[in-house]
């Protein structure tokens, strides 16, 4: 049996409301698994090794629940465009070279070294139009024991040429990803239309077969921007809002449905995001700098069911580093609140915090809190105070979220066991 004992501060949020501090806990790990998290040490515990942390803090590792990990390569570039320039001038060039093979698995082992590197383990991944990446990269998340939702992109319309792909081309290698890569629970094919306007009514109707098929989910980017929701009803007119397209197609209601941004949602959306339990995805940095909207996320907490997490967006955000996101999300709710809803709707901390962990967690297999059954999937987390000004263990943690890096994060534990290489 492979047993882990740790004793530390231990942090994690497993409703939105509040953290849970538990300051010199320890925490006992059996084969991957949380086996106990408790104030002292069992008898039974007592002859064996505990690693002591000090000072350091003890968190479950991130969920990011939307990335495009092909984008890795453009991080930072062309931030001064907006959606439709941008993808036009920056993105579609940059995701054509995921059709060679080199190329594509050089780029995503970047991607995905630098995802762990920043704490986030469990990811749900946006890729490109081509298949054979996806396969390889999809084969990658499982060797290295990642859990993640990976997406073939579909994009049959308004896109250019060497990026738009045939309609039934596009609906067979789908069929034949999900088809390849069924029976893990750990890494899952998700369905991928990149978006309403670069989608046929054809595809997505394609699609809702394979969904109901497979039983298979969805992801896509929703209500992003006032130009995206205006294309969406101008592809799909007899759907009464951009959400309506996935249910009218049969995509929802079989999988997991992750929607990304959902800034300017109406009724029937959050109606229909309800009904279906999905998870809308907040990318704060991602929208400020291509879509310059803030979604309204005390507004989708107030609807029960509507679930939430966070996401980097990258390539339209800086980095994968998912507690970045958590800081941008109080910041931009503050802005949203102040500027636009006039009253305090601004998020909390912790409420941040959950929205990364225990959240976004739910579509994984038993991560994102600290709890006995839980996975040992977790971060060490040093170096936060300065010797003459000692902080609580919850302040270290928010420092980190707002001034530290992956340098900060001084161990890693994927499954139970130790990361510990990185390029
Ligand atoms: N909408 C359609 N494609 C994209 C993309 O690549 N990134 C973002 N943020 N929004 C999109
Ligand atoms: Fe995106």
């Amino acid at each position: 049996m492979d047993l882990k004992i740790l004793h530390g501060d231990l942090i994690d949020a497993p409703t939105l409301d509040a953290l849970r501090v538990r300051e010199g806990w320890y925490l006992i790990c059996e084969d991957g698994f949380i086996k106990a998290v408790c104030p002292t040490l069992p008898e039974e515990y007592r002859a064996c090794g505990v690693e002591e942390l000090g000072r350091a803090v003890v968190i479950p590792a991130f969920s990011d629940l939307h990335i495009h990990v092909s984008q890795y390569a453009q991080r930072g570039i062309g931030m001064d465009k907006l959606l439709s320039d941008w993808l036009s001038n920056y993105t579609f060039p940059q995701e054509a070279r995921f059709e060679h093979a080199e190329y594509a698995a050089a780029m995503y082992e970047r991607a995905l070294q630098s995802l762990l590197r920043h704490g986030s383990f469990h990811a749900v991944m946006f890729t490109t139009i081509h298949k054979a990446a996806c396969d390889w990269l999809f084969e990658r998340c499982r060797a290295l024991g990642m859990q993640a939702l990976v997406g073939k992109v579909n994009m049959d319309a308004a896109a250019p040429d060497y990026l738009r792909e045939d309609t039934a081309v596009s609906l067979r290698e789908t069929e034949a990803f999900v088809a390849e890569h069924t029976g893990d629970p750990l890494v899952r094919p998700i369905l991928t239309p990149r978006f309403a306007p670069t989608s046929t009514q054809a595809l997505m109707a394609g699609l809702g077969k394979i969904a109901q098929q497979y039983e298979v989910g969805v992801q896509t980017h929703l209500v992003e921007s006032v130009w995206e929701a205006q294309q969406a009803k101008k592809c799909f007119p007899d759907c009464a809002c951009d959400t309506e397209i996935y249910e009218r197609y049969g995509l929802l209601g079989h999988g997991p449905a992750i929607f990304a941004h959902v800034i300017f949602p109406e009724e029937r959306d959050l109606a229909l995001l309800r009904q279906y339990g999905a998870t809308a995805v907040h990318c704060p940095e991602a929208t400020t700098n291509i879509i310059a909207g803030i979604m309204p996320v005390r507004r989708l907490l107030q609807r029960e069911g509507v679930a939430l997490a966070l996401g980097s967006d990258i390539g339209s955000s800086s980095s994968p580093a998912i507690y970045r996101q958590i800081a941008w999300a109080v910041q931009l709710s503050k802005q949203r609140s102040f500027y636009y809803e006039g009253g305090d709707q601004t998020l909390a901390f912790p409420e941040a915090f959950h929205l990364a962990t225990a959240a976004g967690g739910r579509v994984f297999d038993r991560v994102g809190v600290l709890e006995p059954g839980y996975r040992f999937n977790a971060l060490v987390l040093d170096g936060l105070e300065d010797a003459e000004f000692p902080l609580g263990a919850a302040a270290r943690l928010e420092r980190f979220c707002y001034c530290g890096d992956d340098r900060n994060i001084t161990a890693r534990y994927l499954n139970g066991k130790a990361l510990d290489a990185f390029c």
